[in-house]
């Protein structure tokens, strides 16, 4: 999508569709419709008066050959009500008027920028908006909806654009791009996403930006004594993959130096503790994690933020099969506390342990891990929120701050040493599952045994890495989430520190 500011006249725009939005109580009046010429918004007026345009959000309404304006079409998107607009709304209704013009096989339009945030916010939601929404995920089908897109996208602005709307757009597209490259990884069937082949994908994103990044295979994972890991990937005949991506600004301060760890399991049948076969095919999606901190890594390297960032992605399947580990095994774990396997689907939490522990063998002093950890957290949460855990009050507000300005919802859950309890074990140090009640809270914490007295914060995006509908700013499927938090808040701490 090639993306460029205008600042003729709106009436002298030659776009196949000029877009604008309204709000509910007074559509032909409010919203960017505003910056319309009179003849078109008398049109409105009428229309309003029948009763046909609401400002509802996200309806739409397109006008053909739209009076006073050199533009084909006039596209008035509903804003909902006004007090409610803020940079997460334009992102949407940004996005509402792609999928609804390219749906119609429109590929140029014009996007009227107006809005209470500063320009330089609008401009970055609504590109943003624009991208996301432009993404499709049936690039299996030989004749795709894909295939239809926005290939222009001009934002009309009331004058020439300086640095701060340049700066904007860079950034926009920068990190919408590398949250459709986290849905491209997510999307693909667990045949196409073996843990060779993402590792495989984080090596040609790294070598395309610009990033250290280094493959360890099944020999170097047994080396360092992974056995939590490797108690996931034995019973596998995919050879499972470490994936360790670096970024290392060389005038950046050595602290904090963040981890960023991602659940990297490309199919979870469950093991041996085997899961029902219905929504099996969901399970594809358990390396969400993983390719989140991938594209986090995709978005830093181009907007060099000066911190120290490590990426540490455990890749394998979870199987069952002959040499598969089983309910009741022991093992010792790289930071040589002891597990016993009460259930071999609470795989997660145990390849996640042996990779906080390595994240801190190479220095990190602030770990935050991305998974699709728990059925749990979408019983709690649904597919609108990530939940986020952690010890450390301070990191924990950091993300939630970050999430809110990146317009992602995320909700602090807690964490709490009565929860212990429920994961202790008879025979070892640690039993992989605390039972059915407060499953997301004893996964969570599971984990966060292995960041010792490290600050780690921790994101179950088991609920919202996948869309089931189709929204009218989003395709069904993959979603990208934590990608833009995360980039957020590495870019906070370039900015501001760590105080
Ligand atoms: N990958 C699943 C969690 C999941 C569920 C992700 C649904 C996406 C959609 C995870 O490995 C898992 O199986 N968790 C178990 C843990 C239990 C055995 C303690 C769960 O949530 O049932
Ligand atoms: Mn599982
Ligand atoms: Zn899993």
């Amino acid at each position: 999508m090639k993306i460029e500011f205008r600042y003729e006249p709106i009436a002298q725009l030659n776009n196949s569709a000029l877009v604008t939005y309204a709000f509910e109580g007074s559509p032909a009046s409010s919203g960017s419709v505003e910056r319309l010429p009179t003849e078109s918004r008398s049109l409105l007026q009428e229309l309003e008066s029948a009763g046909e345009l609401s400002g509802k959000p996200f309806e739409c309404t397109l006008i053909h050959r739209p009076p006073g304006l050199v533009a084909a079409r006039l596209l008035i998107v509903g804003a909902g009500k006004k007090e409610k607009l803020n940079s997460a709304q334009q992102r949407r209704l940004a996005g509402t008027a792609v999928r609804y013009l390219k749906s119609r096989g429109v590929h140029d339009m014009a996007w009227v920028v107006a809005g209470p945030e500063s320009e330089s916010d609008c401009i970055q939601a609504v590109i943003e908006g624009a991208l996301l929404a432009d993404y499709d995920a049936d690039c299996y089908r030989t004749e795709r909806d894909g295939q239809r897109r926005i290939d222009r996208l001009d934002l009309a602005l009331s004058s020439a654009p300086g640095e701060e709307a340049e700066a904007a757009r860079e950034r926009a597209r920068i990190v919408a791009e590398a949250q459709n490259f986290t849905r491209d990884l997510v999307n693909e069937p667990a045949n196409r996403m073996t843990p060779a082949l993402l590792a495989q994908r984080a090596q040609e994103m790294a070598k395309r930006f610009g990033l250290e990044c280094q493959v360890l295979g099944p020999e170097e994972i047994r080396a360092l004594k992974m056995a939590a890991f490797w108690a996931v990937a034995q019973g596998s005949e995919e050879p499972p993959r470490l994936i360790v991506a670096r970024y290392a600004p060389p005038d950046a301060p050595e602290a904090p130096h963040i981890g960023l760890i991602g659940k990297g399991i490309t199919f979870d049948t469950g093991g041996i503790s085997i899961k029902p076969s219905e929504n099996m095919h969901e399970q594809k999606t358990d390396m969400a994690g993983g390719a989140t901190m991938l594209g986090v890594m995709q978005a830093i390297a181009q907007l060099n933020p000066q911190v120290r960032v490590t990426a540490v992605v455990p890749a394998t399947e979870n199987m069952p099969s002959g040499k598969a580990f089983k309910p009741g095994d022991v093992i010792t774990s790289m930071s040589g506390k002891t597990i016993e396997i009460l259930n071999t689907d609470a795989e997660g939490r145990l390849v996640l342990a042996d990779a906080l522990t390595y994240a801190k063998q190479l220095g990190c002093t602030v770990l935050i891990d991305a998974a699709t950890l728990t059925g749990a957290i979408t019983i709690a949460l649904g597919n609108i929120t990530t939940g986020v855990f952690g010890w450390n009050k301070e990191w924990v507000e950091r993300v939630l701050a970050a999430a809110s300005t990146a317009g992602e919802k995320m909700w602090a859950l807690p964490v709490d040493e009565d929860y212990r309890d429920l994961y202790k074990s008879s025979i070892a140090d640690l039993a992989n599952t605390g039972g059915r009640y407060g499953g997301a809270i004893t996964g969570a914490m599971f984990v966060g045994e292995f960041a010792g007295d490290t600050p780690w914060v921790h994101l179950d995006i088991a609920g919202t890495r996948w869309s089931n509908e189709e929204k009218p700013f989003l395709a069904k499927g993959p979603t990208g989430h934590g990608v833009r938090t995360l980039v957020q808040l590495l870019t906070n701490i370039s900015t501001r520190g760590t105080e």
